[in-house]
């Protein structure tokens, strides 16, 4: 079988991580982290592609600490819209399909229900302001490419929600949790199908892929405390009791419209979140 070379930016980030654990037969990965790449350094981005001639990119590397990015809005943006612009056009140099990994944190929240891949885009936080313009990098760049957004991302290794309630559940007796913002969670595992499955069949454009099913962060947390047996109570806050830098779109649900007309599904998010804490290093 010919393989196809893909590079794959972010590579020990969650995402990146998962990608390579799929060990697609038909792809030999070339994964740079960012101490390989560092995505805002133009010279560095374009000798590498020249060099690996990739096939396909996978772009997962960004700026994911919301709270960080709200406060250092020039890293936000340097990482996440100039370092896809880079990437962007190193894919064009050496024509290669490119698949830019976007986020919910593009709406800002105040649909009703779950937001399709051709609602309007009005981010209300740095992070969702500065993915935005990467996906016009990326799609002014480029016409071979899929924009994947998706929402709530974790995985058994990497900083993220299931790992902090953990956590917390470990230490606590009782614990609040948001529950008037809502999202899907979605496995980092299940994400990667998806990704591979895109790039392999799906027209060039948007697509939302996130595991099917919404929950607000206190459902989610509950759920965890459920599935590992702990006994510390949950009790449920409004937004506005947990004061963070960077506000969560309150609606940040996705739904595709073109992925279930190609075949391409993931799982429900409590199968995923079961499948991850079976896996969950001791
Ligand atoms: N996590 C979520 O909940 C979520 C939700 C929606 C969308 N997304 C999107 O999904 C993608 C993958 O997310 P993830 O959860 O896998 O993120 P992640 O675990 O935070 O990984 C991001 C990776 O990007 C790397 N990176 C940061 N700055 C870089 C730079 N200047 N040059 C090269 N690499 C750099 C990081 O490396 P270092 O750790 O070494 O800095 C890290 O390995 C991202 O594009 C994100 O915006 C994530």
């Amino acid at each position: 079988m010919s393989q196809r070379r893909v590079l794959i930016t972010g590579a020990s980030g969650q995402l990146g991580q998962a990608l390579q654990d799929l060990a697609l037969p038909g792809w030999a990965m070339e994964p740079l982290s960012s101490a390989d790449l560092d995505v805002r350094d133009w010279p560095a981005v374009r000798s590498r592609f020249e060099s690996l001639s990739p096939d396909l990119v996978i772009h997962t590397a960004a700026a994911t600490n919301v709270d960080r990015c709200e406060r250092e809005p020039e890293w936000a943006f340097e990482v996440n819209a100039l370092g896809t612009r880079h990437v962007a056009q190193g894919s064009a140099l050496v024509d290669a399909q490119l698949v830019y990994i976007s986020t919910n944190y593009v709406f800002n929240g105040g649909k009703s229900g779950p937001y399709h891949e051709f609602d309007q885009p009005n981010p209300i936080s740095v992070y969702g302001a500065s993915k935005l313009a990467g996906e016009v990098e990326a799609l002014n760049a480029t016409s071979k490419c899929h924009v994947v957004r998706t929402a709530s991302v974790y995985a058994e290794h990497g900083n993220n929600f299931v790992r902090t309630m953990r956590g917390l559940m470990d230490r606590l007796d009782r614990i609040t949790v948001v529950d008037d913002q809502d999202s899907n969670p979605t496995y980092a595992t299940d994400l990667a199908v998806a990704v591979a499955e895109i790039a392999a069949r799906a027209p060039f454009g948007v697509y939302h892929a996130t595991n099917e099913g919404t929950a607000s962060w206190h459902e989610w947390a509950v759920e965890i405390a459920d599935r590992i047996g702990a006994t510390t109570e949950v009790a449920p806050i409004s937004a506005s009791e947990f004061q963070r830098d960077a506000e969560p779109p309150a609606n940040g649900t996705l739904v595709s419209l073109p992925l279930a007309r190609l075949g391409i599904t993931l799982p429900p998010w409590r199968d995923g979140l079961k499948r991850c804490l079976e896996r969950w290093p001791e």
